[in-house]
């Protein structure tokens, strides 16, 4: 059975999560959130005092890792060596350190099966930053959805205050560009549209209209797959 698979890719904050989540929902299939199994990783580096920018250190855990992604209830959990670390993967300091370890090849090969195989089994809208152009090059629908950094900024602020976590509005907007830039620029599968991606843009769209776009969109290829 061929199964369908829905690539979004773009940068922090543009909503990947949160509105790739809400139309996988409506179409029926499964959500799969990439960046959590390198959050994964990174929050396995911090944790045991490893450096994420140190590409041997961060290679070398690998043989000591498994990551799993599993859903319960419909949601996407993650596991790290058997435990659930689906939230404390989303703290910022963990988004620096699986933004740095993203950029060492060990860590990308080791996690590449896990999301292949979730597309091979399954009707899927799978977000990150190489879905489109490395994971799942024949996706059959790729969009890459970004806003304006100080909208995807904005946004990611009042997430992480909802949370209680402690920070500001330039901190957050000073760590997303510099993700951003470290996501784009790293030699392996940096950040960047597919030659054959839709770009949407939601800097002017709130939640429900950038569900809209994005299932719009899928819905139109759709019709001529
Ligand atoms: O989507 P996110 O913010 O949770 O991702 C965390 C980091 O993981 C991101 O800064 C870069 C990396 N990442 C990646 O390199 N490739 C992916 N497909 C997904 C995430």
């Amino acid at each position: 059975m061929k199964f369908i698979s829905v690539a979004i890719d773009g940068p922090v904050g543009a909503g990947k999560s949160t509105a790739a989540r809400e139309c996988a929902k409506r179409l029926g299939f499964v959500y799969c959130d990439t960046g959590a199994l390198y959050r994964a990783v990174g929050l396995y580096c911090v944790r045991n005092g490893l450096d994420p920018k140190d590409p041997s250190e961060a290679a070398g855990c690998m043989g000591k890792i498994k990551v799993d992604i599993s859903l319960v209830d419909g949601v996407q959990h993650v596991f790290l060596n058997g435990e659930d670390v689906s939230e404390d993967i989303r703290l910022p300091e963990i988004s620096m350190a699986a933004s740095a370890v993203s950029a060492v090849a060990e860590v990308r090969k080791a996690l590449l099966g896990i999301q292949r195989e979730i597309a091979e089994n399954n009707n899927v809208v799978m977000d990150g930053r190489d879905i489109g152009t490395v994971v799942l090059p024949n996706a059959d629908v790729k969009i890459f959805l970004t806003a304006k950094p100080e909208i995807r900024a904005e946004r990611r602020y009042s997430e992480l205050k909802k949370k209680g976590v402690d920070t500001t509005f330039e901190e957050v907007l000073s760590d997303l560009n510099e993700r951003d830039y470290n996501d784009s620029h790293r030699a392996e599968a940096p950040l960047k549209q597919a030659d054959d991606a839709v770009l949407a843009d939601t800097s002017g769209l709130d939640f429900e209209q950038s569900v809209e776009l994005i299932c719009g969109i899928v819905e139109e290829r759709r019709n001529v797959l």
